[in-house]
């Protein structure tokens, strides 16, 4: 199977009304484990990498970019690969060039106005260089480690007027919204603002992406997806599972018993939340 875009298989499932899933990865384990659960699921599926993920890896994109590829090009399924939460000017611009379709660009975090000017001139030179491009309005909180704010606080979601706004101005293919999520949740607990979503789906005309959905219960990742999502990122639900596998499993030296416990246990997470998206 060749390696597919992000674009490409966003837009097929919101014609289909439905949703690609997006795994962040931070190991190889990460990646194979996401697409053996996507190739069960026989669905598509998105690689994603983040700029915290390229940091933990010593601010070097290429050795786990190119070890994704080489997952993609070898899948059963089609695989995009996605550069996830970039705020760097530098690392966008290494994109394309690493193998990747699309990538998100985060300026969530400034006003309105900078957010929007920062946003533009990514959205430009990704267009220019053949790249899929997301951003965030509303921010969507507990990212880094942060002490998520309350997804819940007025202010704190993406008001529909302004995400239209946004988009025409900005020129993104795609907007991840607030609605009532937060990142790196290790419970699944979290509900979303349905009313919410089902304005911003009819105010904005490009697919609407879910951050943190790892918080989400099944119930509330189909209803999003029933909503108007049409690209569900989920990180912290692998991590979870790896590092309840490894505990369970860890051994005095030979790291293969834990890590194959580890990618076993994402493989089943990745295939059990893409079923969750498409019931
Ligand atoms: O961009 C990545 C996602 O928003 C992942 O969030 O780790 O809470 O699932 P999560
Ligand atoms: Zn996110």
């Amino acid at each position: 199977m060749t390696l597919a875009r992000t674009g490409t298989l966003v837009l097929a499932a919101a014609r289909a009304g439905r949703a690609v899933a997006a795994f962040n990865i931070i190991t190889l384990e990460h990646a194979e484990a996401v697409v053996a659960g996507a190739e069960q699921a026989g669905a598509p599926v998105v690689l994603q990498l983040s700029e915290n993920a390229v940091k933990f890896r010593g601010g070097r994109l290429l050795p786990i970019a190119r070890a994704a590829l080489a997952c993609a090009e070898a899948a059963a399924v089609p695989v995009a690969l996605h550069l996830d939460h970039v705020k760097n000017p530098d690392l966008l611009r290494l994109a394309a060039d690493a193998g990747f379709g699309s990538v998100m660009y985060d300026a969530a975090h400034l006003p309105y106005a900078e957010n929007l000017e920062a946003t533009r001139s990514a959205a430009d030179w990704a267009h220019a260089n053949g790249l899929w491009i997301e951003a965030e309005l509303g921010e969507v909180g507990g990212k880094n480690g942060d002490a998520p704010p309350d997804p819940h606080a007025p202010g704190a979601r993406t008001d529909p007027d302004e995400a239209r706004r946004f988009v025409t101005d900005s020129g993104v293919d795609a907007l991840a919204v607030a609605v009532g999520s937060t990142h790196a949740m290790t419970t699944r607990t979290a509900s979303l603002d349905h009313a919410l979503l089902a304005r911003l789906a009819k105010n904005v005309d490009v697919p609407l992406v879910l951050h943190g959905s790892s918080g989400l219960p099944d119930a509330e990742l189909a209803a999003a997806v029933a909503g108007g999502i049409r690209k569900v990122n989920i990180g912290t639900a692998l991590n979870v599972a790896m590092t309840e596998a490894i505990r369970t499993h860890l051994t005095p030296a030979d790291p293969r018993p834990y890590l194959t416990a580890a990618r076993t246990a994402m493989t089943a997470t990745a295939k059990d939340m893409i079923g969750a998206l498409n019931p």
